[in-house]
């Protein structure tokens, strides 16, 4: 099984290309930091190609593929992963800022889901995993870019699913709420540290978080919240997002 992860180098990233290598699978891990990438293809265990690359480039974000699939042959499992946040007020943040983050967390995954699919279409097998986040349901204050960008990919993945599923390829959004790795730190460290209510707030490990992605595949399940205490979130938006809206005055410094 070749197994593709964007945004290998750190985090959730980083724990489901471990999980699947723990599982046998043969690797293409992508990330721009070099070195951490090759920390983590030391750790996962089976045959790992890492492609030190800057997901930023819609119209240039498959140019690892050709070589990538020439070494561990067809991707069975596509991971977009990799991502960026804007933690800040629309009012301090440039236009080109938000149009880079959308690059990365929108344009790119769309572009690599596009390139990869037709494949995987012929076969009548694959699965494509889009990260997107709770910020994608609820409105987080201080999250617009962001959340309009995983929305947009949400949305994206889950109508894709239920257009490819009767063809075989499985396509599977992931809702992670907070999970421990240097993205969620930054953010709370932006909304003012683990203090107060946030304090209150569960978070979630990487690790399982990557076991849940690799079983949601196994198991085609339709999609992965997690941690589970944000389910709520897709099925009650409205009354999260109203709690919300009364606690935007106090998130934000
Ligand atoms: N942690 C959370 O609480 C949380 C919650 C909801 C959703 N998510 C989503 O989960 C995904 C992983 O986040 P994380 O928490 O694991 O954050 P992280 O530790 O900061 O990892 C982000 C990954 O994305 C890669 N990346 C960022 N910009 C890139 C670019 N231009 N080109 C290539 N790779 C790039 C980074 O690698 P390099 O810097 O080496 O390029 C890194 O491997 C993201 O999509 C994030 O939005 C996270």
């Amino acid at each position: 099984m070749h197994v593709v992860v964007t945004g290998a180098s750190s985090g959730i990233g980083a724990a489901i290309a471990r999980e699947f290598g723990a599982a046998g699978a043969r690797l293409t891990l992508l990330a721009r930091r070099e070195a951490l990438l090759r920390e983590v293809a030391d750790t996962c265990g089976s045959p790992c190609r890492i492609v030190a690359t800057d997901l930023s480039d819609p119209a240039d974000a498959t140019h690892w593929r050709e070589e990538a699939e020439a070494e561990h042959g067809p991707i069975d499992v596509l991971v977009l992963n990799a991502g960026v946040e804007i933690t800040s007020r629309v009012s301090a943040t440039t236009l080109d800022q938000g149009q880079r983050l959308l690059a990365v967390n929108l344009l790119v995954p769309l572009a690599i889901t596009h390139a990869v699919l037709p494949a995987m279409l012929a076969r009548g097998s694959g699965a494509i995993v889009h990260v997107a986040s709770v910020d994608g349901i609820v409105t987080l204050p201080g999250h617009a870019w962001y959340g309009a960008s995983k929305a947009g990919l949400a949305s994206f993945s889950e109508v894709l699913h239920a257009e490819v599923a009767p063809h075989g390829v499985h396509v599977m959004p992931v809702y992670p709420g907070p999970v421990a790795t240097p993205m969620s730190d930054r953010a709370y460290e932006a909304y003012g540290g683990r203090k107060g209510l946030a304090a209150l707030i569960p978070e979630g490990s990487p690790e399982e978080l990557a076991r849940r992605v690799r079983l949601g595949i196994e198991r085609k399940r339709r999609r992965v919240v997690y941690p589970g205490v944000f389910a709520p979130a897709r099925w009650m938006p409205s009354v999260v997002r109203a709690v919300y809206d009364r606690a935007t005055p106090y998130v934000l410094p």
